[in-house]
């Protein structure tokens, strides 16, 4: 019986309520569904904090879609460009984006920036645009490899490696609280007893025919949520990035920040017809109307033959075309639209909370309200930061606290979080929530001398 078949059978069995005999036990403080940048990133603060952390991964290493990024990570240039990148993502959202989170997770972006280069990863110093943004604020790594340059980088921190080839068939319930995760890993089913869970699956893009989303991205955690009783919110929107090859493979919106531009099959560019930023328009509008100039003129193509240094600054979208046989120093690219990120997902509080006791998620699997109806380039990566870290803190107030309830938070403009807890509890996260999320040079640093667990973390030597 093929691995896709048995993890099928399995999980039917567990819709009608058979039990299934795992062959092996592990119990963990936190089990950690996805080893894409979410999933990693909170692994990290989760082990600093020394909690006892097991990640897994449905994929061999560098899962998910992480590595598939190829534009970079969006962080503001200066503390005058916040209010200016949270623009362009309410803009882009279309009236969907809820301002407070977008708003915490963009004055947040230095702090991450600030901590990833200390980190030692390579962030190219000269930032790039792309569309939807009304400047240069994307930060790449390895040219257009930056996913998989960010994650080998987090991989790289981690004191014990996620493991490869284990499917979450099922969570552990204990009462109504998610207790765990019956997994099919190379040796048969194995059951994870967990404080807390944190899924990090990533959405279904490998569900429509031409995707940008690797094989694996199938909703299987979105799924798995919904069965134990999460509420799926926003799921009809799903992004189309207007320029793939016709095999689903990306061809970075960076190589239009750098001039690249729209032809039909007429020759003709056609995207200043449709918005006044052309090429740099925001996805949805570029995606509406590739769609339209190929249903009226029989085709669309990408002119890279302007970008300087192409080899060099995006190499991956010059092997994909050389592997079509094309060059793209000299051929046009034909192009389509391709699903390429689902907004919607588990709905979240502002620690990752789905609103069932010990079920935690981030990265593309869960709405945070971040992209509203429409992602803004860029900024997925760096909601997997944001909220990696977020859901880590929400699974581990949880674990300090056996009986309290998860964190729920109230981001505020001025006062950053407050937390609604009991007062202990309350005075030991305290200063994390002010500090993490007022973002300010004296906020971090008192964080980093405070004596809250993030501050703990963040002071220690080598992982702050
Ligand atoms: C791209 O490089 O065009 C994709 C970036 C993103 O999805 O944010």
């Amino acid at each position: 019986m093929e691995r896709k078949d048995y993890v099928a059978l399995l999980q039917e069995c567990y819709a009608y309520g058979r039990e299934i005999a795992p062959l092996v036990r592990w119990q963990t403080d936190l089990l950690i569904l996805g080893a894409g940048v979410a999933g990693v990133y909170a692994a990290l603060w989760a082990e600093a904090q020394g909690a006892t952390t097991l990640v897994v991964s449905k994929d061999p290493l560098p899962s998910g879609s992480t590595p598939w990024a190829q534009g970079g990570v969006a962080f503001p240039v200066d503390e005058a460009d916040v209010e200016a990148h949270l623009r362009d993502t309410l803009q882009a959202g279309r009236g969907l984006v809820e301002e407070k989170v977008a708003r915490s997770i963009v004055e947040e972006a230095p702090l991450h920036l600030e901590r990833l280069l200390r980190w030692g990863l390579p962030f190219h110093p000269q930032p790039v645009r792309e569309g939807g943004h009304s400047q240069a604020r994307v930060r790449h790594l390895g040219g257009d490899r930056s996913g998989l340059w960010l994650l080998r980088g987090l991989l790289a921190r981690l004191n014990r490696l996620p493991l490869q080839g284990y499917t979450a068939l099922s969570f552990l319930l204990a009462g109504d609280r998610v207790a765990g995760a019956l997994l099919l890993g190379p040796e048969g089913p194995v059951e994870v007893r967990a404080g807390a869970v944190l899924l990090a699956t990533g959405g279904f893009g490998s569900l429509f025919p031409v995707s940008t989303a690797p094989s694996g991205a199938t909703g299987d955690g979105m799924v798995l949520a919904w069965r134990a009783g999460a509420i799926l919110r926003d799921l009809e929107f799903v992004q189309f990035h207007p320029t793939a090859l016709p095999n689903g493979a990306l061809v970075s919106e960076a190589v239009r920040g750098e001039g690249a531009v729209l032809l039909n099959a007429f020759g003709e560019r056609f995207m200043p017809r449709y918005a006044e930023r052309g090429e740099l328009a925001p996805r949805d509008v570029v995606a509406r109307a590739v769609f339209w100039e190929r249903e009226q003129t029989g085709g669309t193509y990408l002119d890279l033959r302007v970008v300087e240094h192409l080899e060099e600054r995006f190499p991956t979208v010059v092997a994909s075309a050389r592997a079509l046989g094309l060059d793209p120093t000299k051929d046009l690219l034909p192009v389509v639209p391709a699903a390429h990120y689902v907004m919607g997902g588990i709905r979240t509080d502002a620690f990752g909370f789905t609103g069932l006791p010990g079920l935690y998620a981030a990265g593309e699997v869960a709405s945070t309200g971040l992209h509203g109806a429409n992602r803004l380039a860029s900024n997925s990566l760096l909601e997997g930061l944001g909220y990696g870290q977020a859901g880590c803190f929400g699974c581990l107030a949880r674990l300090g606290r056996g009986e309290l309830r998860p964190a729920t938070a109230k981001a505020t403009r001025s006062g950053g979080i407050s937390l609604h807890r009991a007062g202990s509890e309350a005075a030991s996260w305290g200063s994390f929530g002010r500090c993490a999320r007022g973002n300010t040079a004296a906020g971090f640093s008192g964080l980093c001398q405070g004596t809250s667990p993030a501050g703990k973390a963040l002071g220690q030597p080598g992982r702050g």
